[in-house]
């Protein structure tokens, strides 16, 4: 970091009572012995303390975890406990107190290659990840059926509502492979309604109204999906010229496991600070099945475990929550369960919650989400524009700039933003492509992922850049300690809904008994349209 723009940045930043104060740099040589045994309680101390390599040494542990599981730390593995154990370790010997909070959820794992044929009036085989893919929580089955297409629309300028009505299967014969284009609601409105049809399988293909809405994408209907037929996603040329073709009888075939599983989310608390102002920083450190998941999101884990371990000393004025996710990868569930378990009092006592999901990807953006809707439209509940604030100061003060990530749902942040949660973060990017202007930033390739491992095995220890990983380390280091000494700036001292009456009527709106809650549509691309 250029440690010269810290007194300006605190002059700007700290101007309401806020208890840091800058005192100066730390001779080197002092550096790991005063890490360990001081109070990094200035912001200067912690992010001298807060280095990449730190927290690197988690990653690698992480990594060496999933190397002997399998290639895995998806939920519900040995690999998955494993990663639980060694975070309650290092935080309960750091003098955190820490609950392993259990809940259940439903896997969902592809056993073997799946296989779409053709078995009349051609013998056409067509490939996995290529032509077609089993979408999660498909249900298993061997069905070779006769197929029928359901209500499509085709063309460029489709308004495709395929098989979004019970209607729509109207004379719909028992016992075929329904043929359904993507478009209007919900993969799981679309599967199940075929189901209740008396179809014995379901090949959504993609709707074909647009480029992006042509290839092959990895959808995903919900971990309640219940109607018993497999389901597969393909492409739109493979959809057209399947509904194109008279006589047409394809098998498909695919194993799965879906059994009730139990995982883990790790909460852990600072013994001090003030429990009715609690500053939560969370991470999810599950992986998907197929990588063991470094920088997705070993990095934001290890990363908010570094400043933890790091901040042991410092005695916050308000109580500091980290929070270890299970099940994101399954949809949010570790999260979201934990937000629903809380009385209303207990959410009232959260001032903000700061999320930290992939923030070392190899070809990285400096991401920061968009809390006051500026750049997507979408503002966060009342607060979330004032750590976007911070963040941005921060990385302004480093010379550098930060770009606005969309609030999109795809993170833990969002049962938080459902209960009027004041939340913010970092994001270093995963599919999406690089810009020229972000080239120019941040260095990188333009045209290019910002993570080309992203759920995929190669999501390794090799993936992910040690440059990224030390700035943002020190974004965290900075908001954490910020925040748990004055929360002033983002809710103006105390966390209640009588303060924020917006905060009230947020959770009005998503109580049990209110629509809407978690919508699908929410939660972006992949179970909807
Ligand atoms: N780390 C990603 C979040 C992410 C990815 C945010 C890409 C923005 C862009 C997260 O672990 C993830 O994979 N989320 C799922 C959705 C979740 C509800 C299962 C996703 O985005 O596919
Ligand atoms: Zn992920």
């Amino acid at each position: 970091m250029k440690k010269t723009l810290l007194p300006i940045m605190l002059s700007v930043i700290g101007a309401s009572g806020n208890a840091l104060a800058n005192d100066g740099p730390v001779h080197d040589s002092d550096e790991g012995w005063s890490c360990e045994y001081r109070a990094n309680n200035t912001p200067w101390r912690l992010m001298r303390c807060v280095t990449a390599n730190g927290v690197v040494q988690h990653l690698n542990v992480l990594q060496a975890i999933a190397d002997a599981n399998n290639g895995t730390r998806v939920s519900g593995s040995n690999g998955y406990t494993q990663s639980v154990q060694y975070i309650a370790h290092k935080m309960s010997a750091a003098g955190y107190k820490v609950e392993l909070n259990p809940f259940s959820f439903r896997q969902f794992k592809k056993l073997g290659p799946a296989t779409l044929k053709q078995t009349s009036p051609r013998g056409d085989v067509y490939e996995e990840d290529k032509d077609f893919r089993v979408m999660s929580h498909s249900d298993g089955g061997d069905e070779t059926a006769l197929v029928t297409a359901v209500d499509l629309d085709l063309g460029p300028d489709n308004k495709s509502s395929s098989g979004c009505e019970a209607d729509d299967f109207v004379g719909f014969p028992q016992g075929h492979v329904a043929l359904i284009q993507r478009g209007s609601c919900s993969f799981q409105q679309k599967a199940e309604n075929a189901a209740n049809a008396g179809a014995v399988g379901a090949i959504i293909f993609n709707q074909g109204n647009s480029d992006d809405r042509k290839g092959l994408m990895s959808g995903t209907l919900s971990s309640d999906y219940s109607g018993g037929i497999p389901v597969f996603f393909a492409t739109y040329d493979k959809g057209v010229s399947w509904a194109d073709t008279s006589g047409l009888t394809l098998n498909m075939s695919v194993k799965v496991d879906r059994t009730e599983t139990t995982t883990y989310n790790v909460i852990a608390e600072s013994r001090l600070g003030n429990p009715n102002n609690v500053v939560m920083v969370g991470a999810h450190l599950d992986s998907v099945d197929d990588g063991p998941g470094i920088n997705d999101n070993g990095s934001g884990s290890a990363a908010i475990l570094e400043v933890a371990l790091k901040m042991k000393r410092v005695m916050p004025k308000n109580k500091l929550r980290f929070a270890w996710w299970g099940a994101e990868e399954f949809g949010l569930i570790g999260s979201t369960k934990y937000v629903e378990s809380l009385s209303d009092a207990e959410k009232d006592k959260i001032a903000l919650y700061l999320n930290f999901d992939m923030v070392g990807s190899p070809n990285y953006k400096l991401g920061v989400y968009d809390g006051d809707g500026s750049e997507f439209g979408l503002k966060g509940p009342k607060g979330s524009d004032a750590i976007e604030a911070l963040f941005n100061l921060y990385f302004n003060m480093q010379g550098t700039q930060s770009t606005p990530s969309e609030i999109s749902f795809r993170s833990d942040y969002a049962a938080f933003f459902n209960a009027g949660i004041p939340f913010g973060g970092l994001f270093t990017g995963a599919e999406g492509v690089k810009t020229e202007a972000q080239a120019k930033l941040y260095g990188g390739k333009a045209g290019e992922p910002f993570d080309p491992c992203y759920h995929a095995a190669c999501d390794t220890t090799d993936n992910i850049s040690k440059a990224a990983l030390e700035i943002n380390a020190d974004a965290i280091g900075l908001s954490t300690l910020w925040y748990a000494f004055s929360t002033e700036s983002v809710n103006g001292g105390e966390a209640t809904s009588e303060d924020q009456p917006e905060r009230a009527l947020r959770r009005s709106l998503t109580d049990e008994t209110a629509k809407p809650k978690l919508e699908p549509e929410r939660l972006g691309h992949m179970w909807l349209k």
